[in-house]
């Protein structure tokens, strides 16, 4: 049992809520939606979400509160034998947090520059050139974006102070102030968007379905792996996060209101960025698909001109949609840092305090990486890496293990003892069979596809160094870790069995 604990439910709750909801909601689902068939994408994504989001997310919490621990603490009691998969994913999501820490402090720095609408017409010149200062090839770095150390040292200062006061008083009151404070703000954003002239048309082509599209498997990955990465899931953060739960606490209701309040923000970003999109494209007379986009270019490009297209209060608006793209990012942020300062505090037995000073000043050196003028181009090689091959890798070696060599039925019946309502053996079957077949086919898709048409034009040497080579590299350093020996941590199970 963790010494620290949740002070109330919905402070759980809306810590992992809090987690899932991040960037990916804002910026990665509205596009990935459309792309896939619009309106018939939800088709995939609602299967994805019952066959793989609610089910794994209810096999995290089950790990975590059963574990006891952070993720190799939590994994090995479980089974003497797993520790190195705790450390996989707690290498995974240290990686994740060193680029994702960099996106939140660009949309930090584009917070304050909304209020002078700085970034010029030329909003896409702007942002490779003056802000990124991107330079010419992967292998070029360029120095050190000295104007990104300020707003990615404060992003910093604001993971630090909430995990160094702990669960509680950091984590789950942060929580309980940005998460309600986001979903209002987003809302005015929303009932802007949708008073614009052009969103009819804009959701007209966002929600109209293109069924020709559920045929194809290409649908499938991307509503699976929109699931993982929006939901946190494979990450460990919610084994981590659920170890923190009393004894006595529900996991089945609260992994249905943490997967439904997810998708919910989810579907309410699609609506109101396609009906921003339509009020652009009304305005420039062209069609949606032209200025329809994803990720950095949908927030950092786009929407920089959209505001500078608005009729009235350009910079309040400006500023509203950063500001949320920093309040969603943030908790997101601490999430994946948890997993990696409750890890190194299980492991070597220090204080929370020290491994989060640790934890914070090795994390935030490797950040700067990303904060140079090939930043961006390794940001992108590694996120693809790691989401398409480390994620997904993580998700299937989990349903394997859990599936097959681990009574899934304990950790069921254990859930069930304690929660609002109970789950069936559909659980089970899901775990076992289906969901494992579905990655196990989205991984040989990943893996054919990367050799028969490598990623983007990157050059080949980049491509095995920092994106294969993050992924190997992870899962060396996790066995690395995994031989070191317990600094005899309270909560070690020595028989490996909780
Ligand atoms: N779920 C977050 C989002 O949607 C991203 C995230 C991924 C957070 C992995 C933590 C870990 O943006």
């Amino acid at each position: 049992m963790n010494n620290e604990q949740w002070g109330t439910r919905a402070g759980f709750i809306l810590a992992a809520v809090g987690s899932a909801i991040g960037l990916g909601n804002i910026w990665r689902f509205p596009y990935v939606a459309y792309e896939n068939g619009g309106g018939a994408f939800l088709v995939p994504y609602l299967f994805a979400l019952l066959t793989a989001g609610i089910p794994i997310l209810i096999l995290e919490f089950g790990i975590g509160k059963k574990g006891g621990g952070s993720a190799p603490l939590s994994w090995r009691n479980l089974n003497q034998k797993w520790e190195w998969m705790g450390w996989f994913q707690v290498l995974i999501s240290f990686v994740i947090i060193t680029y994702y820490s960099v996106i939140i402090a660009w949309a930090l720095s584009y917070t304050k520059l909304s209020l002078n609408l700085e970034w010029g017409d030329d909003t896409k010149g702007f942002l490779f050139g003056d802000f990124l200062g991107v330079t010419d090839g992967v292998w070029n770095m360029g120095g050190l974006q000295t104007h990104l150390i300020l707003p990615l040292v404060i992003v910093w200062s604001i993971v630090f102070i909430t995990l160094y006061k702990g669960i509680k008083s950091g984590i789950e009151r942060v929580s309980k102030f940005v998460m309600p404070l986001l979903i209002f703000l987003f809302l005015i954003i929303t009932f802007r968007g949708l008073s614009l002239e052009g969103a009819a048309m804009g959701l007209n082509h966002f929600f109209t379905p293109d069924w020709s599209k559920v045929w194809h498997y290409k649908t499938w990955i991307a509503a699976y792996g929109q699931i993982f990465f929006s939901l946190s899931i494979g990450y460990a953060i919610m084994i981590t996060y659920a170890s923190y739960l009393p004894k006595k606490s529900d996991v089945n209701n609260s992994a249905f209101i943490t997967a439904l309040g997810n998708s919910g923000f989810e579907l309410l970003a699609g609506i109101t960025v396609f009906s921003i999109l339509g009020f652009m494209a009304f305005e420039n007379n062209v069609n949606i698909s032209e200025v329809a986009a994803g990720g950095i270019g949908l927030a950092f490009v786009v929407f920089p001109k959209v505001i500078n297209t608005l009729p009235a209060f350009n910079n309040l608006f400006g500023f509203l949609f950063f500001g949320c793209l920093v309040l969603a990012g943030i908790t997101s942020a601490i999430s994946i840092m948890e997993v990696v300062v409750a890890a190194i505090r299980d492991k070597f037995n220090l204080t929370r305090e020290r491994a989060v000073v640790w934890v914070t000043a090795v994390s935030f050196s490797v950040s700067l990486l990303y904060a140079t003028g090939a930043g961006l181009y390794f940001l992108d090689i590694v996120d693809h890496f790691i989401n398409s091959f480390g994620i997904l890798l993580s998700g299937l070696i989990q349903l394997i293990l859990f599936g097959w060599f681990y009574k899934l039925r304990d950790i069921r019946e254990a859930g069930n003892a304690t929660s609002d309502f109970r789950i069936g053996a559909w659980w089970e079957i899901i775990l076992k069979f289906i969901t494992p077949s579905i990655l196990l086919f989205i991984y040989a898709q990943n893996l054919i596809g990367a050799f028969r048409e490598p990623y983007e034009d990157y050059p080949i040497s980049a491509l095995l160094t920092l994106g294969a080579g993050s992924v190997l590299l992870v899962m060396a350093i996790a066995w690395f870790f995994t031989r070191l020996s317990w600094k005899h941590s309270k909560s070690l199970n020595k028989k490996g069995v909780a």
